[in-house]
């Protein structure tokens, strides 16, 4: 394989910048863009963005959670992210008297303030880029030289992460505080925070105030520590301004924050799979699971409340799948993309390295489409059902028992049994059959070859004719049909295996054999047994082969085509983007403005529909038009969201957009459905990001949550 040293930032600067459709740029590179920008609008400059030398805006952004972005809004370490960023936090501080996830949550004084147990947030010290002749870091002790080197650099207390980019061609060192003692401040009820749920999840117009509040502490030197009372609020080096004087079309933004994943330099192969199989497969499989589960969610209270936030995850994705390939067939990403590869094979055609690249790629996924195909319909079927989740459990118990002394045992036993319990009591049990037959089902249907090879013996020994009959079978006889005789079973379990020290080993294999006949093991432990032999060595064999080929395709872009590869794909390191506010036509004779009112939270209020329900005091607010200093000057109207040509994707929820000014405008939340696409395929007519405007957040804070001790906090400008 060829190996190649390329440094970003020469590459970057001897090819022209072109103005870019899209880009998730490095901050460290933004000397490169910074004319651009201010020709589109942008007033700092680049020590403004991203400084190893000064307080600037990277200060005031993080990783929060380790999925989203946030931005601190105070010099005394408050944070805004998204509420669905925010949400199991919030919820785990909710109980029946104080439903914070409901009513919402504004602590008055810093004492009120509710500390966030394994919640992290990663602040950005600097990033460097790794020279591989000093520090090979794709080997581990490469890895740990190059850390130990910086170690020495920048001190022992940070963290550090080396990343690739460009599939490889490129590393760079990441260095980060971590700060482990973040508290609730605030959020809106839920109506407000989640308002249109899934219904409007990843469509526009949208009218959602998808935000919540954290605040940061520090030790008394205003270092990261764990939790203490005796912590107090972080001052950070850089805040954002929050700008009450709105957005207009066609106005600049920009959004710095950690996206996650995107597969922009596909080849038309990898698109193809995606487009028509696995895609469609997960999309297939997750229908049905939403089916069912709407069916109970729909006739029962205590199932919606189970299943709200799971719903809501089969969802999401399912939902983005969809708009994915609506988008991949509207604009023929395919043959795009095969049109790209034929100029790319004549550009490449003499250059022996490269020249058999399409036809790999091209093998390796018509030899491994079938396995790939089954690991996202195992992934999506088997590997959900509750029934595999304990079976996994019980095995637990079986493997461990030999090794274990008596009283070792027992608390391993009982604390399994407790595991499984709790699985058990977070769902609904009529539900659960329902699925575990739908997708045991669903999966022996469509990928025959990938099924367990002894299922068909207990098939046969068991009059079993399909998954409703086995399902019954289970249900029949494993212990894990319900946990009064799983507990039953444990007990009898750890008493048959008794504590008699001569006996002991002998028992323990009796009754391992005995545990291991139970169908709800059999049942977990023949299909990972079959993916392990199956599934696995082939999927891996795919990977490392298209590993390698995704990094020589990009380093041949990189050297015969620079101007299609301007920027690595995301890998959750922090990125910039930019853009403008910006409507979009989602389809013939439709037109969509870039931004949304109060109106049409108003005009969607529904007590019938779930999702649209608007709280009474927002309510009040409007007909009252009590909107103080937050209303828009020129309509005088309350401003939800607005969209944006910003170019991004999962993780940069929470991130701040900001103006000209680098003022706070809104944050990200979300991005319009018929641009789904942009994570394989960025398209300016019709990409674009979904931002709650930041009026609508102070309004809400002040008016709706009276919660004045931020509102004095907040750095507000005109
Ligand atoms: N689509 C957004 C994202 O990908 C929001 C998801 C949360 N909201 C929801 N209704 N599921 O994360
Ligand atoms: N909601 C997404 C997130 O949680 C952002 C939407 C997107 O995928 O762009 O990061």
């Amino acid at each position: 394989m060829k190996k190649i040293l390329l440094s970003l930032a020469l590459l970057l600067t001897s090819s022209s910048i072109l103005l870019a459709d899209g880009g998730m740029w490095l901050p460290i590179l933004v000397g490169d863009h910074i004319k651009d920008m201010q020709a589109n609008g942008f007033k700092l400059t680049a020590e403004d963005v991203y400084s190893i030398n000064k307080a600037c805006m990277k200060d005031a952004v993080l990783q929060f959670g380790g999925g989203c972005t946030g931005e601190i809004v105070s010099n005394k370490g408050l944070l805004l992210t998204n509420h669905h960023c925010g949400r199991g936090q919030i919820q785990s501080h909710s109980t029946l008297e104080h439903d914070y996830l409901t009513d919402g949550f504004w602590a008055k004084s810093l004492n009120e303030e509710l500390p966030c147990k394994g919640l992290t947030i990663q602040i950005l010290e600097r990033m460097e880029e790794i020279n591989l002749q000093k520090f090979d870091v794709t080997n581990k002790e490469g890895e740990k030289a190059c850390i130990e080197d910086a170690k020495k650099r920048f001190g022992e207390k940070l963290e550090y992460e080396i990343e690739n980019f460009y599939a490889g061609n490129v590393y760079y060192l990441f260095v980060y505080k971590v700060f482990s003692d973040v508290r609730l401040v605030g959020a809106p009820p839920s109506s407000i925070g989640n308002f249109g749920g899934d219904t409007d999840n990843w469509m526009w117009p949208r009218h959602g105030g998808d935000f919540s509040m954290f605040r940061i502490y520090a030790d008394k030197n205003n270092e990261p520590a764990d939790y203490s009372p005796e912590n107090v609020p972080y001052q950070p080096k850089q805040h954002f301004k929050i700008s009450l004087k709105g957005v207009q079309e066609g106005d600049f933004t920009m959004v710095f924050g950690y996206p996650g994943n995107t597969e922009l330099y596909l080849s038309s192969y990898g698109v193809d799979a995606r487009q028509n199989v696995l895609f469609p497969s997960r999309i297939f499989v997750r229908q049905n699971i939403m089916d069912l589960m709407e069916e109970a969610i729909d006739a029962d209270r205590t199932v919606r409340l189970k299943y709200t936030s799971r719903y809501a995850g089969v969802e999401n994705a399912k939902k983005k799948w969809e708009g994915v390939i609506l988008g991949l067939k509207r604009f023929d990403v395919i043959n795009q993309k095969r049109n790209f590869e034929k100029d790319f094979s004549k550009q490449i055609s003499n250059d022996a390295d490269y020249s058999t690249l399409l036809k790999q790629y091209n093998e390796s996924y018509k030899n491994s489409i079938n396995v790939l195909r089954a690991d996202a319909y195992f992934v999506e079927s088997i590997y959900q059902t509750m029934q595999f989740k304990t079976g996994e459990k019980l095995y637990k118990l079986a493997t461990i028992s030999e090794n274990l002394t008596p009283t070792e045992l027992q608390k391993e036993a009982y604390s399994i049994y407790n595991d499984v319990k709790s699985i058990v009591s977070s769902r609904d049990k009529a539900l659960e059959r329902r699925l575990f037959t739908r997708l045991l089902q669903i999966y022996s249907d469509s990928c025959a070859a990938f099924m367990p090879d002894t299922f068909a013996t207990i098939y046969k020994n068991n009059g079993i004719k399909n998954a409703s009959d086995y399902v019954n079978y289970y249900y029949n006889n494993s212990v894990l049909a319900d946990t009064v005789k799983l507990k039953s079973f444990i007990d009898k379990y750890l008493a048959n295996i008794g504590n008699s020290q001569s006996k002991w080993e002998k028992n323990v294999k009796t009754m391992k054999n005995t545990l291991l006949k139970d169908p709800g093991i059999i049942y977990y432990y023949r299909f990972i047994t079959m993916y392990f032999d199956k599934i696995m060595p082939q999927l891996r064999n795919f990977y490392n082969q298209n590993d390698n080929l995704d990094k020589e395709y990009q380093s041949a872009m990189i050297k015969y085509m620079p101007e299609k590869i301007q920027f690595p794909d995301a890998n959750f390191t922090l990125r910039f983007t930019y853009g403008k506010v910006k409507g979009y036509e989602p389809n013939d004779g439709v037109i969509f403005k870039p931004y949304t009112t109060l109106e049409g939270v108003i005009e969607k209020d529904n007590p019938d529909i779930y999702d649209y329900h608007v709280p009474e005091k927002l309510k009040e607010l409007y007909r009252t038009k009590n909107y103080g200093k937050y209303a828009d000057k020129s309509d005088g109207k309350i401003h939800v969201c607005f969209t944006g040509s910003n170019h991004t994707t999962g993780g940069n929820s929470g991130s701040p957009v900001v103006n000209a000014n680098g003022e706070l405008i809104g944050i990200n939340f979300d991005r319009c459905w018929q641009g789904t696409m942009s994570d394989i395929n960025y398209n300016p007519e019709i990409c674009r990001n979904i931002s709650v405007d930041i009026r609508y957040v102070v309004f809400l804070i002040d008016k709706l949550g009276n919660a004045q001790n931020i509102i004095k906090e907040l750095d507000l400008v005109r």
